[in-house]
């Protein structure tokens, strides 16, 4: 099974599976839960200010990709996953690249891209009902209930490839657990995405660009964008669709606010992500 890291606080020992737990050479222990991810939150944790994605944005999401949103945004990503990110001793010996993903959500994502390789992929987020999810899509993987903010569980310099797709960007923690030819690609929401929403319901619609932002963050802790791309699709939404796209994405946006969207039947709607590929700097 993919190699992890005990998350109890300076322990960092690897953990072994035994039975039906995983153990480190400290004692800690962890059991897997029924729902078939390993729950390695830490009682901090459960005070985080910021505990994951509700239950209801998070099912808004799951209807959302259910419907096949992210068709056009997994073929955009599907190229960035060939590129060789193994360092030099796997090549020869044929290792292949250990995949993780940082708030990787209901787990449409995982599956759809690296679907031939469960045993090399990890997926992590901070929300129960979400890793639940994506565990019950694919049992093969391995899902882990963290919080990717802390400490990331696995050792440095282990990861070929972390994926951050619309998810969490611990910068120092990435550049510890990539190897040094390992690649990180990440998706950001691009500046037009759910314009068209956006302006009904904020009456003016900003329009921020956030990518630049974790270019410079990325870069502080040594990782440097070798590839950008804007990704942009339009679709007609029917209002069930326009209220989960509201509720999976803003927060701030409010149930009053929503019900403004009410008397709207369908609308075209703008659909754009900023992708984007670091590897750590020489
Ligand atoms: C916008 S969703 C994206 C999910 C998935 N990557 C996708 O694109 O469908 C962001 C995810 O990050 C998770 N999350 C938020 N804070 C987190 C944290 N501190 N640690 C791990 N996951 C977190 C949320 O629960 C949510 O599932
Ligand atoms: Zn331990």
């Amino acid at each position: 099974m993919f190699s992890l890291r005990c998350t109890v606080r300076n322990c960092d020992q690897l953990l072994e599976r035994r039975d039906a737990g995983l153990f480190c050479a400290t004692g800690h222990h962890f059991d897997r839960s029924k729902g078939g991810y390993w729950n390695l939150t830490q009682p901090q944790d459960k005070k985080s200010l910021d505990p994951g994605d509700s239950d209801e944005a998070v099912m808004a999401r799951h209807r959302w990709l259910e419907r096949g949103h992210a068709k056009g945004l997994i073929d955009a990503i599907r190229p960035w996953l060939e590129i060789d990110a193994r360092p030099d001793r796997a090549k020869e010996s044929c290792v292949n690249l250990r995949t993780l993903d940082l708030g990787c959500g209901e787990g449409t994502f995982g599956p759809a891209l690296f679907g031939d390789a469960p045993s090399d992929y990890c997926g992590i987020d901070l929300s129960r009902r979400a890793i639940k999810l994506a565990a019950r899509r694919w049992p093969e993987a391995t899902w882990v209930l963290a919080n990717a903010d802390r400490v990331l569980p696995v050792a440095d310099d282990s990861i070929g490839r972390v994926v951050s797709l619309f998810g969490r960007r611990p910068t120092r923690e990435i550049a510890r657990v990539l190897t040094s030819n390992g690649v990180c690609v990440v998706a950001v929401p691009g500046e037009e995405d759910l314009i068209e929403l956006r302006e009904r319901v904020q009456n003016q619609g900003y329009r921020r660009s956030r990518w630049q932002q974790v270019v410079e963050a990325m870069k502080a802790d040594g990782l440097e964008l070798v590839a950008h791309r804007l990704w942009v699709h339009q679709v007609e939404l029917d209002v069930d669709e326009i209220s989960d796209a509201l509720a999976m994405t803003y927060r701030a946006v409010r149930k009053s606010q929503q019900l403004l969207l009410a008397s709207v039947d369908s609308t075209t709607v703008t659909l754009a992500a900023d992708l984007m590929v670091f590897r750590p700097t020489e």
